[in-house]
């Protein structure tokens, strides 16, 4: 098979190492891809939302099938282009239509979603220019701190986290009448604050059947304790401790099974990977918000402890045969530490140097991200540049082998958060 990835992150960067591996595989190529995934297959420079340069990709390299890594092309609606087009109708896409892709493209049709289905989450309600008036009484009917959420993508920005009733009052109007996140924030979905442990887990589904995939925590905010500005995640473990086999079956019969049935219910064909942010409200676990593709850096540690042929399972997506696959994964703990530049979540420059990539010891993989090929050197291109994924018997032996991996690599700017996975040994310590 020939296959096109779309992305150029540490998650395309994983899929791209995993897919090469396939018996199955003849070419691989990545769009626009980086110096990471040079290394699994062939880069072509095009944009991930850039649909006609993609059709002429497909037709010259007689591609088989399109992994989609980000939201972006599948909101916009990249799987409905190729099924319009008679040239590309038979190419498979992994990753939903422009129905399916609405559970992470409008928090307000999610929201709706899950109260059809009985999915638990956090009691909302959503607000328009038309019934903005309502939202302060609403508002004062919740508990502090107030979860406001513009409904549209907002570059993982459009969540607001206020203790205060005034300055949330404000920003609902900051979001609805001064467009503070564009066209995103037309629509504001005000809810219930959720208590408890944040994880996330992922379901690959061809419609009818799905595999649940290791779960994950990842590390949102930039400091070392969970402190100072969110970023697109700085760290994730796979397994999650407290995420034991009982919590995981609540998960799997109140979340992912209603969750499965309601897309057939509602007549969504749904073929790729469903991200469920959950929260564990002591020992209950509560959907926060669905993503219709995997997560970065989770990727990095959920991929490498699939053991089954990726490709062949992807397969078994678009010839709805997911049932027929095996699957099977590796019981060993995998995390992953990234590297980013400095300043980053703000601005942050370009174009550093990277040494130290040599060496990679066993059991470990240097995943790129924000990274290009620059004559003969590789240079940093982006905000998060490198998940330094280690495998260990648990998470201390783990996070070691990846922390030692980030010291080995240099440019100039270098950070890392060098407290992943700390909380969860705590957790381990406290509840033994
Ligand atoms: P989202 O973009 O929906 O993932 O929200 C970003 C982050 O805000 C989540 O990862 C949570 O940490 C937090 N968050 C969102 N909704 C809630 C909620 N209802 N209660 C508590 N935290 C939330
Ligand atoms: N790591 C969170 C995300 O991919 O959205």
């Amino acid at each position: 098979m020939n296959v096109l990835i779309l992305g150029s992150g540490g998650r395309e960067h994983a899929f791209a190492w995993k897919i090469a591996q396939s018996k199955q595989l003849e070419n691989l190529y990545i769009a626009p891809g980086n110096a990471g995934t040079a290394q699994c297959g062939t880069n072509l420079p095009v944009s991930v939302t850039d649909f006609d340069a993609i059709k002429n990709i497909v037709w010259e390299k007689n591609i088989d099938m399109v992994v989609v890594g980000p939201e972006d092309p599948l909101v916009k609606g990249i799987h409905d282009y190729f099924l319009k087009d008679d040239v590309l109708k038979d190419v498979a896409v992994i990753g939903p239509k422009k129905d399916g892709a609405q559970l992470e493209g409008s928090k307000d049709f999610s929201k709706q979603f899950m109260m059809k289905h009985g999915v638990p989450t956090a009691r909302y309600k959503s607000f328009t220019k038309q019934n903005i008036d309502e939202g302060a009484s609403f508002l004062e009917s919740l508990k502090p701190p107030y979860v406001l959420k513009a409904d549209g993508l907002a570059a993982g920005k459009g969540v607001l986290i206020i203790n205060d009733i005034e300055e949330a009052k404000q920003e609902l109007k900051n979001m609805i009448l001064n467009s503070k996140f564009g066209n995103a924030g037309n629509t504001v979905v005000i809810e219930e604050f959720l208590d408890g442990i944040e994880l996330s887990v992922f379901v690959l589904t061809d419609g009818k059947s799905y595999k649940l995939l290791p779960a994950a925590k990842d590390y949102k905010r930039i400091g070392v304790g969970d402190t100072g500005l969110n970023t697109g995640g700085m760290g994730a473990v796979s397994p999650v401790p407290f995420a034991n086999d009982a919590f995981l079956k609540k998960v799997e019969e109140q979340i992912v099974k209603p969750t499965i049935n309601g897309l057939v219910k509602e007549g969504i064909d749904y073929r790729g990977f469903i991200f469920i942010g959950l929260m564990n409200c002591d020992g209950e676990p509560k959907v926060i918000e669905y993503n219709c593709r995997m997560g970065d850096p989770e990727t990095e540690v959920v991929i490498p402890r699939i053991e089954s042929d990726l490709l062949d399972l992807l397969q078994g997506v678009a010839t709805q045969t997911l049932h027929n696959k095996q699957y099977k994964t590796v019981n060993d703990t995998a995390t992953t530490v990234v590297l980013v530049s400095g300043g980053y979540p703000e601005d942050y420059e370009k174009g550093k140097v990277i040494s130290g990539l040599s060496n990679t010891p066993l059991h470990q993989h240097i995943f790129h991200s924000g990274t290009t090929l620059k004559n003969d050197d590789v240079v940093t291109n982006g905000g998060r540049v490198f998940a330094l994924t280690s495998f260990g018997k648990n998470i201390e032996e783990a996070t070691s082998r990846s922390f030692e991996l980030a010291k080995q690599i240099q440019y100039d700017g270098k950070y890392y958060r060098n407290d992943i996975g700390k909380d969860l040994i705590n957790w381990i310590k406290n509840n033994q």
